[in-house]
């Protein structure tokens, strides 16, 4: 029905975010269970004799190994009893994850701990009341973080500090004049004494992590690997895929009743593939996006619903019936047009005709984007806007697992996961396909967009 049909079954057996010995992902209950049995016997084989028995082999040990397996690039630890601390991170989930990844960048480079920040819920000119911090580990798993990051960066809590050294508190520059240069500079000083004897460096100044960075893409790739959505929200977001995969079921069942050559098999043990397109079409991205084609002068970042909408039809490969996952802003969950002029065979939905709109609105904003990225993320084909950091997000994390499968491009032949631009035209006047450069310099390039995706 779809491309990639043999990898999918795979990933259907083992998809989470373990990735140890296999080098792909896996994920049920089962999956995590045969990791463990395999750790254990890895351990038995290879590390017993410097275990004082079978009894230790605790949890702990389990997850070091696994998290060694993970950052093989990095045996040095960082220093436990030196930490940094930032201000709360703000703005949308991706600036977020952005700034977050910056700030454990800065500790790494100072070899310090991050002490754990805490995160914004709303964005501040929709949820007035939603403006309370929300604490990272609401939102984040803590300990599988510090697993998955271990060598690289860690996440310390405010209960480890020994309050002996004191607190050096650093003004972050803003504005024209703080450069680059200047950024590393300042922070080139603080990796030396008397700084570096502070137990903790307070980082102070207005969004300081939305300033500057020097770390190249694959730094910022290997933070956001370690983010794992709490259970509770990631159960969230399993529902409203789930509730996708149902809606592509039945309307390949009732149109298989009229084929003859449809077998009805093959979908009850597959899961339905989908397609997600995060559709960037509301009032206030097209008047951001206008201003921005005219600074830039490129004509490539404003699409509009036709344009999306015919794109997408024209991926090559893509044939119906398949659902497609539109992630829109909610004022356009109130406007049925998104939802019609998409060519035949393809069944657009979103959260409020899937009938999910209810799981979203027990949430905050951050919540709910996470939900709609994590969606995005499992989509079978993801079709996004180059200049928008959320797709962007999704195309990285989306290129990072095709590599763990051994793609080192997705550029060609048919893959798993591929991703698209529907603002830049591609082939067959479908949208471009979309790799991230895990090789940039940084991760500029793609978190203030860009139309250039190595494609
Ligand atoms: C951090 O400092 C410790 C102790 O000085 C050292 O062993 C380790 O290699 C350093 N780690 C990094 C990433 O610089
Ligand atoms: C150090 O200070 C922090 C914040 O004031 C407090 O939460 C923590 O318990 C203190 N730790 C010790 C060991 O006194
Ligand atoms: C904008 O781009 C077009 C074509 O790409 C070029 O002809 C034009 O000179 C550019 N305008 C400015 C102000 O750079
Ligand atoms: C990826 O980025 C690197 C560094 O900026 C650059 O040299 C390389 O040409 C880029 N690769 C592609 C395929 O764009």
């Amino acid at each position: 029905m779809l491309w990639g049909e043999v990898n999918l079954k795979m990933d259907l057996a083992c998809n989470c975010k373990y990735q140890m010995f296999f080098g792909r992902n896996l994920n049920s209950i089962t999956c995590k269970g045969l990791a463990l049995i395999v750790i254990a016997l890895f351990l038995r084989v290879v590390l017993l004799p410097s275990f004082s028995g079978y009894g230790g082999i605790d949890k702990k040990n389990l997850d070091l190994v696994h998290s060694r397996s993970l950052s093989l690039d990095s045996d040095n630890g960082i220093r436990k009893d030196k930490f940094l601390e930032v201000p709360q991170i703000v703005w949308g989930l991706n600036n977020q994850k952005i700034a977050f990844a910056r700030a454990c960048l800065t500790a790494r480079m100072l070899n310090r701990t991050l002490l754990m920040p805490s995160l914004r819920a709303s964005l501040f000119y929709k949820e007035i009341d939603r403006l309370q911090p929300i604490s990272f580990d609401k939102v984040f798993q803590f300990e599988r973080f510090n697993s998955f990051c271990n060598g690289f960066v860690q996440l310390g809590s405010y209960s480890d500090l020994r309050n002996q050294t004191g607190v050096y508190e650093l003004q972050k520059g803003s504005g024209r004049k703080w450069t680059v240069e200047r950024d590393l500079d300042q922070l080139k000083q603080l990796s030396k004494d008397p700084f570096d004897g502070y137990e903790v460096i307070r980082i102070v100044g207005k969004n300081p992590f939305l300033w500057h960075d020097h770390w190249p893409v694959k730094d910022y790739a290997r933070v956001f690997e370690c983010l794992v959505l709490v259970d509770e929200i990631a159960r969230e977001a399993d529902r409203v895929v789930s509730k996708i995969r149902e809606v592509g079921k039945e309307m390949s069942s009732r149109i298989g009743s009229a084929q003859s050559d449809f077998s009805p098999d093959s979908s009850l043990l597959e899961p339905v593939p989908y397609v997600a397109v995060h559709m960037r079409i509301e009032i206030d991205w097209m008047v951001h996006c206008k201003k921005l084609e005219r600074k830039l002068n490129v004509s490539e970042i404003c699409s509009s619903k036709r344009e999306i909408m015919e794109r997408v039809g024209n991926i090559v490969g893509l044939k119906g019936p398949t659902v497609i996952y539109l992630a829109v802003a909610d004022s356009l969950l109130e406007d049925s047009s998104v939802l019609t002029g998409w060519k035949e065979g393809l069944l657009p939905v979103e959260k409020n005709k899937l009938g999910v709109d209810g799981i979203y609105k027990k949430y905050p904003y951050l919540i709910q984007s996470a939900i709609d990225y994590e969606v995005c993320s499992k989509a079978d084909v993801f079709v996004g806007n180059s200049f928008s950091t959320f797709s962007s997000l999704v195309a990285l994390e989306r290129t990072q697992k095709m590599i763990r499968m051994g793609v080192t491009s997705s550029c060609g032949a048919d893959v798993r996961w591929p991703s698209y631009a529907y603002n830049i035209l591609g082939e067959s006047n479908g949208p471009h396909k979309w790799m991230t450069n895990m090789s940039d310099s940084s991760l500029k390039a793609i978190s203030y967009g860009s139309n250039i995706i190595t494609c």
